[in-house]
This record gives C-alpha cells, sequence and structure tokens, in this order.
C-alpha cells in the first residue's frame, strides 16, 4: 500500500468510525450488525507524550484499532526493524519516522540513543509513536525506554499488541495452555540459553508445562540437548514458526530427538518462535492450523 497524505488518511478514519457508530446504534435491532467499540475520533495522540506501541506479529490486521489510530495522528513515529511495511504504510506522508531497528551486519541504534530522540522529539512538542514489533513489553527493551522518559519526566501510554507466541499458536491452530496438556506457560529469551547450565534446564523440563522461547533460532539445539538431558523424552514434541501471521510464515513441527536435524535439512529465516510441551501434538489434527489448511478444504 503506497504512503498517502495526512489528512487523506483520517478523513478515511473518521467516516470509517462514523459508520462503525451506526452500525453500533443499529445492532439492536439487527443482531448480525458488525459491532466496533471505537472512542468516536474524540481520543486524540497528545502532543509531549510517547506513546510505545505494540505493531503485532506481522499482519496488519492484527493491528489494534488504537494503535492504527496514533499512527495515522503522530506527528512522529519511531520504530524497529520487525514493524511490517502494511503497518508502517498507515503513517502518514507529511509524518516524521525514525528508523532505530538492526540493519544487516550493523548493529541496532544504542537505547541510550532512541532514549534521548524521544526526548528531544517530546521537547519539540510533538506527540511521539514508538512503534515495537509485537507486544512492546515482551523482550523489547521496554523498561530501558521508560526509564529513559521517566528521567526526562516525560509522560508515557502503553499500547499492547498481538505478541508472536499467540501469533504463532493462532497459525499453527493449537491453545498454548490447552488443559489436557499444559497448566503453566513460560515466556523465555533464548539469549541467555547455553550449555553450561543457564538457564536451568531441570526448572523448564516438566511435563505440564509449555515453554515458548523468543530469539532461540540459532539456540535450537542448545534448546534440545538441554532440555532432554535435564530429563524430557526424546519424542517430547517442539516447533518452530518462523514469520508468523505472515504471508511467508514456515513451520516445523518433531521432537527434541529430531529437530535439529529437520531444521539442518530446511533452514527457517528469523524471525522465528520455538514452542516446546506436549500441546503441540494438537497441530497435527488442528482444523485451525496452517498445515491442515489444504487437507480440510479438500486440495489433498
Ligand atoms: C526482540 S524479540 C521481540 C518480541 C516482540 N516484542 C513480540 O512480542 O513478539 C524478537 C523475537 O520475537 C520472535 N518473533 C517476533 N515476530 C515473530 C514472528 N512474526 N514470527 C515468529 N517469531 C517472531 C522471534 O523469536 C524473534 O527473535
Amino acid at each position: 500500500m503506497p504512503a498517502l497524505s495526512k489528512p487523506l488518511i483520517l478523513k478515511w478514519f473518521n467516516a470509517f468510525m462514523r459508520l462503525s457508530h451506526r452500525a453500533c446504534s443499529l445492532s439492536a435491532r439487527h443482531a448480525d450488525e458488525v459491532y466496533v467499540p471505537l472512542q468516536g475520533g474524540l481520543d486524540k495522540c497528545r502532543a509531549g507524550q510517547v506513546y510505545l506501541v505494540g505493531a503485532g506479529s506481522g499482519d496488519v490486521e492484527l493491528l489494534t484499532l488504537k494503535a492504527a489510530r496514533l499512527l495515522m495522528q503522530a506527528d512522529a513515529v519511531v520504530y524497529d526493524r520487525l514493524v511490517g511495511d502494511d503497518v508502517l504504510a498507515l503513517i502518514p506522508k507529511g509524518s516524521e519516522r525514525y528508523y532505530v531497528g538492526k540493519s544487516r551486519g550493523h548493529h541496532s541504534v544504542p537505547q541510550n540513543e532512541i532514549g534521548a530522540l524521544m526526548v528531544k522529539l517530546v521537547g519539540e512538542g510533538k506527540s511521539v509513536v514508538r512503534l515495537k514489533g509485537g507486544d512492546p513489553a515482551f523482550f523489547a527493551r521496554m523498561g530501558e525506554e521508560l526509564d529513559a522518559l521517566a528521567a526526562a519526566q516525560v509522560p508515557a501510554a502503553i499500547v499492547p499488541g498481538i505478541t508472536a507466541a499467540s501469533a504463532a499458536a493462532a497459525c499453527m491452530g493449537i491453545p498454548l495452555t490447552d488443559r489436557g496438556h499444559a497448566q503453566q506457560l513460560r515466556f523465555i529469551t533464548a539469549q541467555l540459553c547455553r550449555e553450561d547450565g543457564t538457564p536451568d534446564w531441570a526448572a523448564l523440563a516438566r511435563k505440564d508445562e509449555t515453554l515458548v522461547f523468543y530469539m532461540g533460532l540459532s539456540k535450537v539445539e542448545v534448546i534440545c540437548h538441554g532440555l532432554r538431558q535435564a530429563g524430557l523424552p526424546d519424542a517430547w514434541p517442539i516447533m518452530l514458526v518462523a514469520n508468523a501471521s505472515k504471508p511467508e510464515q514456515q513451520s516445523l513441527v518433531g521432537s527434541l530427538a529430531d529437530m535439529p536435524e529437520k531444521l539442518a535439512a530446511l533452514p527457517l529465516p528469523s524471525p522465528c518462535l520455538i514452542v516446546v510441551g506436549s500441546v503441540v501434538q494438537r497441530v497435527s489434527v488442528s482444523p485451525a492450523s496452517a498445515e491442515n489448511q489444504a487437507r480440510y478444504v479438500g486440495e489433498v
């Protein structure tokens, strides 16, 4: 979608909100009308404030209505690598945009510079959206950014987004906490996964739990080995989902014993999420799994 002018996008957005209010008022008479609970355009993106906004996992339709409104209204948008082009296309032409993610072979903009940039923009009287992939509070350094804003006495608001774990589970057609499989769910950064004892593999190797590893594509072998050594069976289910919710989504389903080999034979791209737990068994029979769609609509 090409970039559109700010007045045009705002005009469309307001028209959309008027229509949804109409649908809302008609809903008592027509039960099948769509009810969209919007703020009617009364809420504004405030100058002098930073909004830490989740862009969702990639599919633009997984963006919240609030995030879409703020993107259309903000004076400046500071965004990361995992934010999709379709989401960025919602930013009007006249708004300022700053990319602070990692570029190929380079490091990201240092955290203190991102904080300083937001404080500077707010000091110029602008409303600022800090846009992050997924949910801004999941492994996204939101704490450091809140600290930088607090130190400069800049008010902030948080708008949650669909995190990669929710998107990956939905696309693979499984509930992460199906009660027959998991009574606990853990979100883990794989960045510290090493063979020499970190994380505490014994604490993670439970059969009543689903484990979700972020940032773990290069650690699959270490994770499978660590969990097997700590007592999970060789056949324990694991799945890898790359580019969850995007058209280019890819996945691998296997066991702790065979996943490193499967991945070597079919390398997946980044970003990729790892899910470990018996709930992964449900993928093969789920009518909502991307893998089974073709079978259920009779194409195979
Ligand atoms: C720095 S973390 C950011 C997580 C993000 N804040 C969220 O809530 O999804 C980046 C990691 O998230 C995961 N990730 C993000 N988007 C993904 C997607 N669309 N598909 C699969 N994994 C994704 C990957 O594990 C990636 O290495």
